[in-house]
C-alpha cells in the first residue's frame, strides 16, 4: 500500500466581487418601461430587451439628460433632449454616429421575482482558497 500524500482539496481561484446597485421587481420593467436606479453621479437605467434584463448609465454621455425620462424605440431608447439613440442591450450609440460614446454597461440578471444589478467597474478582485 502507497502511503497517502497530503494535497491541498482546492486550489485558490480568482474572482470578482461586483458593487451592487440595486434590486427591482420584474414587473416594473413590464410593457417596455425603463426603471432608473439611484447610483452617483450618473444612475442607471434598467430595461427589458426580449424578456432579458439590460443596465446603462441612465445620464446620456452628450449633455447628461436623463435616458430613462425619454422614449422607447424598439430595442433602443431616445435621449429626450437631443434624440440620440442608444441601444439597450450594450449602450451602443446608434445615430447619430461620431457625436458621442457609447453609455457604459452594468450586469444584470434574473433573481427571482427581481431584475439586480451590480458594476463591474467598482469591482475587487478577489483570492479564493
Ligand atoms: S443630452 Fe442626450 S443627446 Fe444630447
Amino acid at each position: 500500500m502507497r502511503p497517502s500524500i497530503a494535497r491541498p482539496c482546492s486550489r485558490p481561484s480568482r474572482g470578482v466581487e461586483l458593487a451592487f446597485v440595486g434590486r427591482i421587481p420584474i414587473a416594473a420593467l413590464a410593457n417596455g418601461a425603463f426603471v432608473r436606479l439611484d447610483y452617483p453621479p450618473f444612475d442607471v437605467l434598467v430595461a427589458l430587451v426580449e424578456g432579458k434584463p439590460f443596465a446603462i448609465e441612465d445620464a446620456c454621455n452628450h449633455s447628461g439628460a436623463s435616458l430613462s425620462e425619454g422614449p422607447r424605440r424598439g430595442d433602443c431608447v431616445v435621449c429626450p433632449m437631443h434624440a440620440y439613440v442608444f441601444e439597450l442591450s450594450t449602450g451602443r450609440l446608434v445615430e447619430p454616429l461620431g457625436f458621442c460614446n457609447d453609455q457604459r454597461r452594468f450586469e444584470a440578471r434574473i433573481d427571482g421575482d427581481d431584475v439586480v444589478v451590480t458594476d463591474p467597474g467598482a469591482g475587487v478582485t478577489l483570492i479564493r482558497g
